[in-house]
């Protein structure tokens, strides 16, 4: 009873906020958002089922404990597109991600630079390109383009993308059209078009005092910073960004748009939102530097598998004939024990998505940097009672059933 109490008091008035486990933000954040961002953060597409199955597959995988192993020191750290990050780990793209904290991304953007692992700002963030870039000192990031069927815009962002220090681009290819959410639907929620649902925020965010006065009046602007050039004259609402949103996207690109990208990014190519073998293959074969095997964190296509169970077969299509690709990982991941379980599985690295909007959420730049705290010392304790001292040590071999 009064633990439930807590956890709905703003994270700062909670007396042990302090998080002890990742999962611990989780809670925390939900109690700092008004229900409209919890709402868009948390939700999936259809009846959720290709969201509990990423869940669902990690959980199924289970590690050979290994003892007498003689091991004196543990490294996290990987190489990974031309950069040492110490742990295999990446802040996946979040749109709107400076909506769960003031100017959110250049926070998280500062927690991954401290951290040293990549941080991959969204085309539809808050904060500018320019913004993050300034916040991380000029230190490379990453950038992740949705398709843009503006060809202008398109352009744009990504020469942005590369004056600001971007190495790397992610382009995400699993939403030629947005995945059926019903969650943003309902009265008030971010998809709400009707004239009341306005009102129905502000009202959702009066009753977070803390959000209401740290995002809702000293985040802003609340505009989405590389889009809203590309708008017309006085548009600076959630509805014209939708708007917008919906015009660009374009379910008629096929694989021809991955050589117009390439024409137009010298930097690392990374392809995000593949889940089957054949368009893995496919992809390795059109020169991308890496992919990223993913269903969106179940936001996009339902009833697809979870991502865990879809891993292996895309590692068996693609290594063998490209090596150098580097095959990227999200969906579910929560914990070191499930980094661990993907890279066992053949991924290079992980993405996390939800996990670092929860810190972020909770406590901010300090929440993030503690999420990864918490998580690389999981991770380095698993590794341990594996018998295995680096990452690249983590093979088949660790699985209880190879
Ligand atoms: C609120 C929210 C917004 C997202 N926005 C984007 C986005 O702008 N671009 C993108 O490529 N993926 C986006 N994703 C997907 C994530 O990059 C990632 O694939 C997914 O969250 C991984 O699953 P996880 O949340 O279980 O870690 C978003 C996910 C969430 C939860």
């Amino acid at each position: 009873m009064l633990a439930r109490v807590r956890d709905r008091l703003p994270a700062r008035w909670r007396p042990t906020a302090k998080a002890l486990a990742p999962a611990d933000f989780r809670p925390a954040a939900r109690a700092a958002l008004p229900a409209f961002l919890w709402n868009y953060l948390e939700g999936a597409a259809g009846e959720r089922q290709s969201f509990e199955a990423n869940r669902a597959a990690l959980a199924g995988i289970e590690l050979r404990p290994r003892v007498l192993r003689g091991l004196s020191e543990v490294d996290t750290s990987i190489e990974l597109l031309g950069r040492r990050w110490t742990l295999p780990i990446a802040l996946a793209p979040v749109g709107a991600a400076g909506m769960f904290a003031r100017r959110g991304e250049a926070q998280a953007a500062r927690a991954a630079r401290r951290v040293g692992v990549p941080f991959t700002l969204s085309t539809v963030g808050v904060c500018t390109t320019a913004e993050v870039s300034e916040a991380v000192a000029g230190e490379p990031f990453w950038f992740q383009l949705y398709v843009i069927r503006d060809r202008v815009a398109r352009r744009t962002v990504l020469e942005e993308a590369r004056r600001c220090g971007c190495d790397t681009l992610v382009f995400t290819v699993d939403m030629p059209v947005p995945g059926r959410r019903y969650d943003d639907l309902y009265p008030g929620g971010l998809a709400d078009g009707a004239r009341s649902a306005g009102l129905r925020r502000t009202l959702q965010a009066v009753t977070k005092p803390h959000w209401a006065v740290n995002v809702g009046l000293l985040g802003r602007p609340h505009t989405l910073g590389n889009v809203a050039p590309f708008l017309r004259d006085g548009e600076t609402g959630l509805r014209d960004f939708f708007r917008w949103m919906a015009e660009n996207f374009d379910p008629g690109i096929d694989w021809s748009v991955l050589d117009e990208i390439r024409d137009q990014w010298r930097g690392n190519l990374v392809v995000k939102g593949i889940l089957d073998p054949e368009d893995a293959a496919r992809a390795a074969r059109a020169g991308v530097d890496g992919l990223v095997v993913s269903n969106h964190g179940g936001r996009q296509i339902e009833g697809a598998p979870g991502t865990a169970a879809g891993l292996p077969g895309i590692v068996a299509a693609v290594r063998p004939t490209h090596p150098d690709v580097a095959i990227l990982v999200d969906g579910g991941v929560r914990s070191g024990t499930d980094v661990m379980r993907m890279v066992a599985l053949g991924a290079d690295a992980v993405l996390v998505g939800r996990p670092w909007v929860y810190a972020l959420a909770a406590e901010g730049q300090g929440g993030v940097e503690r999420w990864f705290d918490l998580i690389g010392r999981e991770l380095a304790t698993q590794m341990v009672l594996a018998g295995v001292d680096s990452i690249a040590g983590i093979d088949s071999g660790t699985l209880a059933r190879a």
